[in-house]
């Protein structure tokens, strides 16, 4: 039997301590990417609901901060073990809601039980300090300064589509260790990946209303919440246009962007080409390419450039293909519109004489990987993050002539550099102006207790997990006037 045929679940919102149906009786359509059936729906709330889930917020984090950090940390340690006791069930929401395949949908949760649980442990041994005023010229010994960390009140936390479990919980347990409230607003598609995530912390019996989770449509609420006063602290994850939105709106309000990326790998003459491989094919095609941190392109010295795609060529042709539920590496894109964007970027390149390695198959939203080979400044894959299964290889003939390439672009995620010699490595992860560059290895945000940034338009602020608690919570100074 299709889900059609079954009866569809309704999902209510979490409102206030309330799981509740919106006053507004709409609901929205979540469409799995790889059954093409809408698989549930979630609510579309109004403004009236946003300004109770905030007040709600607000009153109960007031209390919540009162709290002892050990009791803080007992209800995210008992979350991370109702999640652990709901893995399957969340797993299997996130394959089907996102089309991850089962077993990196699994491996989410578990990052996510790991991440909640070492955030308060974290948050237990973060502490403040004291500075004596005699460190100044003219200052006296008899001033104290007592530095202490507090909460800024209501952090509003939007998490994407393609990590709807981690990337939520990497921004809702630093901000309810530091002692915020917290308003959820899960990707439309990852919502109800999001409920079963919120079901598990309602069971640890958080205090009623402290955090809230929003479904709706973005043309309703979304500047709506962006631009509430009762917002004290925005953390986003998604797309650089989504984000460059927020900035403008959310004025005077801290912000914490993770966006988009088109991150390099920097392939030297010297490098050992087997290590390259393997790691540009898992970076870049792992979930269908559907990675902020996927490589996004190749730059190869020329030398080395034929080697490097005779390589490729066959471990990109061996990765699975297909349906998540049969674990395939490259599974289906999000939806269709997706998909279209990436094939308009293959065609492009193709029209413009790129050579086609590989790929250029689509089944509906199903693209097949695709390399493409001699790619140019001129066509739009070389600069354009395509969030799906395409690798533009550009080759080039200097170390200097990559780096420039790396740098021409507006992001700066990340960039891995392949090479045998460490003071080349060293020199050009110098050079390179991205937030992380790995070295002989491909990009990845993890371990999650790493410092985790973009520059240019691929975000603002620090994540990783202390980093986020320190965002999330401002330094308060309190002089004592000894004498
Ligand atoms: O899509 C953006 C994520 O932060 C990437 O995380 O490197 O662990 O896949 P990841």
């Amino acid at each position: 039997m299709k889900a059609n045929d079954q009866e569809v679940k309704v999902y209510p919102a979490y409102i206030a301590g309330e799981w509740r149906f919106s006053e507004s009786q709409e609901t929205i359509a979540i469409t799995s990417p790889w059954k093409a059936d809408v698989i549930g729906r979630v609510q579309a709330l109004t403004q009236d609901e946003v300004d109770q889930s905030i007040a709600a917020s607000k009153a109960a984090q007031r209390v919540w901060a009162d709290l002892s950090l050990g009791e803080r940390g007992d209800y995210l340690n008992q979350w991370a073990s109702e999640l652990e006791k709901d893995k399957e069930a969340i797993a299997t929401a996130v394959m089907n809601e996102v089309g991850k395949n089962y077993n990196d949908a699994e491996k989410e949760v578990t990052r996510t039980v790991d991440l909640i649980r070492y955030t308060v442990q974290e948050a237990l041994h973060m502490h403040g300090e004291s500075v004596r005023g005699d460190g100044f010229p003219g200052g006296s010994k008899d001033k104290l300064g007592i530095i202490e960390r507090v909460p800024l009140g209501v952090v509003l936390a939007i998490a994407p589509f393609n990590y709807p479990v981690n990337l939520a919980a990497s921004k809702i347990a630093p901000a309810l260790m530091a002692g915020n409230g917290v308003i959820f607003k899960p990707a439309t598609q990852g919502s109800i990946s999001g409920i079963k995530m919120i079901g598990a912390l309602d069971r640890t019996g958080l205090p009623a209303g402290l955090l809230s989770l929003i479904t709706g449509r973005g043309s309703v609420i979304g500047d709506y919440l962006t631009e509430h006063p009762g917002i004290n602290m925005i953390s986003f994850t998604g797309s650089t246009k989504t984000g460059k939105h927020l900035s403008q709106k959310s004025i005077m309000i801290p912000l914490v962007l993770e966006l988009g990326g088109k991150d390099p790998a920097i392939v030297c003459e010297d490098a050992d080409l087997d290590l390259t491989t393997q790691n540009i094919v898992s970076g870049a095609f792992s979930y269908s390419g559907q990675r902020c941190t996927a490589v996004k392109r190749v730059l190869v010295d020329d030398k080395v450039a034929d080697q490097l795609v005779a390589q490729l060529k066959p471990a990109v042709e061996a990765l699975a293909v297909g349906s998540p539920v049969d674990d395939s590496t490259v599974v289906p894109l999000i939806d269709e519109k997706a998909a279209d964007f990436v094939q308009g970027l293959i065609d492009d390149a193709l029209a413009k004489g790129a050579t086609l390695i590989t790929g250029n198959q689509r089944q509906g939203n199903l693209l097949a990987p695709t390399l493409l080979d001699n790619v140019t400044e001129d066509m739009d894959v070389a600069w354009i993050e395509p969030f799906g299964p395409v690798l533009p290889i550009i080759r080039v003939q200097t170390t200097d002539a990559a780096i420039a390439i790396a740098n021409k672009s507006n992001f700066g995620l990340q960039a891995s550099v392949f090479t045998q010699d460490i003071d080349k490595a060293l020199e050009i992860a110098n050079a390179v102006e991205v937030g992380t560059v790995q070295v002989n290895g491909r990009p990845e945000r993890g371990p999650d207790n790493f410092p985790f940034l973009g520059v240019k338009s691929s975000g603002m602020g620090t994540q990783g997990v202390h980093n986020s608690i320190l965002s999330m919570s401002r330094e308060k100074l309190t002089v004592m006037n000894l004498r």
